[in-house]
């Protein structure tokens, strides 16, 4: 399932990852991708949002992985400062991945496609570009169940 929605604004990629949110199933992996300050720190807020976190979320930029606990168990990932994969293993990223499912936990990970390798057949692949402006195209490729365009 392929997905283009257009944001024009912050509040509406928040919106857009409520309704995401809204329609994850458990272990679900989202890996965003596209360029600095597109707006994946944006929609994450709304994913929590949606999954009713009520902690700040703050880009983990530097602490490379952060969890919060709302209906689901959200794990916040940001690889942008990872360059090696065997930084994967000591981060335990794929056991995160492997134990979301039964942890009731979705992860986002953000500048994801740098764990390619590891990632799960499943993963949700939600790419940014930037039109103008405010303007973004958000593409969505994966399943997710109930999500419309
Ligand atoms: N349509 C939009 N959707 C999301 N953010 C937008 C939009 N228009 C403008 N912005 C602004 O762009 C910035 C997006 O910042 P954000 O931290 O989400 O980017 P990012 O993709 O996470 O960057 P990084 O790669 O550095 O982590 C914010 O300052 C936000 O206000
Ligand atoms: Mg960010």
């Amino acid at each position: 399932m392929i997905i283009n929605i257009r944001s024009s604004g912050p509040k509406e990629t928040m919106k857009i990852g409520e309704n995401i949110a809204a329609s994850l199933t458990s272990g679900a992996v989202i890996v965003l991708t596209g360029p600095l300050g597109c707006g994946k720190t944006v929609l994450t807020k709304g994913i929590a949002r949606g999954l009713h976190i009520f902690d700040e979320i703050t880009s983990p930029s530097f602490t490379i992985i952060s969890s919060y606990t709302g209906d689901r168990q959200l794990f916040h990932i940001d690889l942008y400062r990872i360059n090696h994969p065997e930084e994967f293993d000591e981060l335990g990223l794929e056991e995160i991945l492997n134990s979301s499912l039964y942890l009731n936990a979705v992860s986002v990970i953000e500048w994801g496609e740098k764990a390619k390798g590891i990632l799960p057949e499943e993963t949700i692949t939600i790419n940014f570009k930037i039109d103008s402006g405010k303007h973004r195209t958000i593409n969505i490729a994966g399943n997710i169940a109930g999500l419309k365009s």
